[in-house]
């Protein structure tokens, strides 16, 4: 069944469509919204029966925590059992915008939205949909990124239409994701910055905020649980296996490769140019090509988008060119390499 969808105006969103939105939030329904990240699929957070209602139509283990989306700060340390001087220096700096914090959890939040943890993650996004649909309800909104369990986020309502429309109740359609990947996700509950997740707010900017910025496992807190389920490995993955190639050429050569051996083919590469090696070598209807920016945002912004789009062509492996090592390309690299290896985790199962 197709999913109910409503157009919205991403910079002036209607007031009806938002009051509609809320309507269904507050029956326990389940709606899909833009945020500058990628499309999450919303429900009212402090509302146990809904939150198991997102688990479950997402097919996500109930062990994963949420994150609660808020208005700004004070939002946040409503949900907060204490709310640190770095907690409020990153608030102040980067909300409302893509940052992720993980806090300790008050008493009343519960464990069904946070996955047991007693910490908790809250977010104020920016775009102005999410804004206003948290406003209008006047609550927490608890979002996972709309896509099904271990597959590819949505930045389009078509990618979540694909994935989830037969059970969502209301899609609100705002055009696409400004950022195209997930927030950056920061554990503050302790003296340092842990980012738990690279994402659009990268470590050069958190470290003109605090000079302590780590990266990878969270702090060891007592009554702490164990590693972020986001630096799950099995994240993000198309249908297809992606191969790595180093260089454009080395990537041109493996796709012909491929194609030649009857495999259909995606390739991803960078910059505009749209090569036309395949023609060249009359393997066009084996070998789709999908040109990224060159620039890292540009290229984070399109990235999922052309893993729908070499999805839905149906290609059997995608030949995907590798991205710069350095660090403004720190959370594309991390988003390449989580759908590379994620299929080749699942080969070997
Ligand atoms: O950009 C985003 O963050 C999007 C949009 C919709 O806001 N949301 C999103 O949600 O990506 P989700 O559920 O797909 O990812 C949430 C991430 C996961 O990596 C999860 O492990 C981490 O946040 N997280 C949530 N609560 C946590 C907690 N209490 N402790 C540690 N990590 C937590
Ligand atoms: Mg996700």
């Amino acid at each position: 069944m197709a999913a109910r969808t409503l157009s919205v105006d991403p910079a002036a969103p209607d007031p009806r469509v938002i009051a509609e939105a809320t309507r269904v939030l507050r029956s326990g329904g389940i709606v899909a919204f833009p945020t500058e990240t990628v499309y999450g699929l919303g429900a009212r957070a402090l509302d146990e029966a809904a939150l198991a209602r997102v688990f479950a139509v997402k097919g996500r283990p109930s062990s994963h925590p949420l994150i609660a989306h808020v208005e700004g700060e004070e939002g946040a340390r409503l949900l907060a059992a204490t709310w640190s001087a770095l907690a409020s220096r990153l608030a102040r700096k980067f909300w409302p915008g893509p940052l992720t914090l993980v806090v300790p959890k008050a008493a009343h939040v519960p464990l069904a939205l946070t996955g047991g943890s007693d910490s908790i993650a809250v977010r104020a996004p920016s775009h102005p949909v999410a804004r206003a649909l948290i406003l209008a309800l006047g609550e927490p909104i608890a979002a996972p990124s709309a896509n099904r369990y271990q597959e590819i986020s949505a930045t389009s309502a078509a990618h979540v239409a694909k994935a989830l429309g037969d059970v969502v109740d209301l899609i609100l359609d705002g055009g696409p994701c400004e950022r195209g990947i997930e927030s950056t996700v920061v554990d503050v509950r302790g003296d340092r910055a842990v980012v738990l997740r690279p994402g659009p707010i990268d470590r050069e900017a958190l470290r003109e905020i605090h000079p302590d910025v780590t990266s990878g496992k969270p702090i060891a807190v007592a009554g702490a649980p164990r590693v972020s389920p986001g630096l799950d490995e099995r994240h993000y993955a198309p249908r297809a296996r992606i191969v790595l190639a180093a260089t454009r050429p080395e990537a041109e050569q493996m796709a012909c490769g491929l194609a030649a051996s009857g495999v259909r083919v995606g390739m991803l590469v960078r910059g505009r140019r749209e090569p036309d090696f395949a023609m060249a070598l009359g393997r066009g209807d084996r070998v789709v090509v999908r040109a990224l920016p060159r620039d890292a945002a540009g290229y984070a912004r399109e990235f999922y988008a052309a893993l729908h789009e070499l999805d839905d062509d149906a290609v059997d492996a995608i030949v995907l060119e590798a991205v710069p090592d350095d660090e403004a390309w720190w959370a594309v690299a991390d988003r390449v390499r989580r759908a590379s290896s994620a299929k080749r985790t699942a080969e070997k199962e």
